[in-house]
């Protein structure tokens, strides 16, 4: 295998990467295993594109570990995804600190069980001091969920009298985001072949570079965040300006403008 990383243009890295990481699943069903068996290889992934970020010096990693819909899934999965959040935090935090890695977590963290809010609480203290790199775990996220949470809250304030409607700006909206201390993310991508958002980040995705593979989850290593890099920097991110705009250097523009 050719190595990617040595044709990555370091100078050009999206700076948030967004990941929703599936099929599990499907990845450990027609290797013969339950569903669970996937969700633990999953984990192995984890490790490995943090190990990428870190290598790459990328500062911000989401990963969307578990939808608000995902509740909806039997039981017994739903426990042993728990169980294994429960676990992996546990044996990871020493990882995370040696690394300069800060936790945090999105999503409404109420409705996880006792055990597991209080490791992640616990987990997001312990990495409170950490400045390098951000790893952001969407758990019990939907960006419905978050975008009801953030217009209630708006309408809370304008209610209370701290804040005036006329002075909403988009700044405001992000502020009551769940993600209000983190960039938008620059680069999307979603494994296991579906083309689709999932309730995921929608407001924050308005300007990703959005990346699909087919590969599952448990078999997305590092060479695999190294292309979708790659694939990214081909890219032209013209954010409403024409082609001509981004090529001419930034003191033309003005004059031309
Ligand atoms: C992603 O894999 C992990 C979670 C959603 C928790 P899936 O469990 O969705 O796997 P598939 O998509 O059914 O194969
Ligand atoms: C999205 O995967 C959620 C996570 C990866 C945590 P799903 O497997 O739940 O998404 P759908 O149901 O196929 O859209
Ligand atoms: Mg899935």
């Amino acid at each position: 295998m050719p190595d990617l990383k040595e044709n990555i243009d370091l100078t050009k890295l999206p700076y948030h990467i967004a990941i929703i990481m599936d099929g599990n699943g499907r990845w450990a069903k027609d290797k013969g295993h339950d569903r669970l068996y996937g969700h633990y290889q999953g984990v192995e992934s984890v490790r490995n594109i943090l190990e990428g970020c870190a290598e790459l010096n990328i500062p911000y990693l989401t990963l969307y570990a578990f939808s608000t819909e995902n509740w909806d899934r039997p039981k017994d999965e739903v426990d042993g995804l728990m169980e294994l959040l429960v676990d992996t935090i546990r044996k990871e935090v020493a990882t995370l600190n040696k690394n300069n890695i800060k936790l945090h977590v999105i999503g409404d963290m109420s409705t996880l069980p006792p055990v597991a809010k209080k490791e992640l609480e616990e987990a997001l203290v312990e990495t409170s001091h950490n400045t390098k790199f951000n790893l952001i775990l969407a758990l019990s996220y939907s960006s419905r969920w978050e975008l009801l949470n953030a217009i209630k809250n708006i309408a809370r304030d304008v209610k209370n009298g701290n804040l005036d409607p006329d002075e909403i700006e988009q700044e405001t909206i992000q502020k009551y985001l769940a993600t209000s201390n983190f960039p938008d993310p620059d680069l999307l991508i979603r494994t296991s072949g579906e083309y689709r958002i999932s309730n995921f980040l929608l407001y924050q995705l308005a300007y990703a570079e959005l990346y699909f593979t087919a590969t599952r989850w448990p078999d997305f290593g590092k060479e695999c965040l190294f292309e979708a890099i790659l694939d990214f920097q081909r890219r032209r991110r013209r954010f409403g300006k024409t082609d001509e705009q981004i090529t001419l250097p930034q003191q033309k523009q003005v004059l031309h403008s």
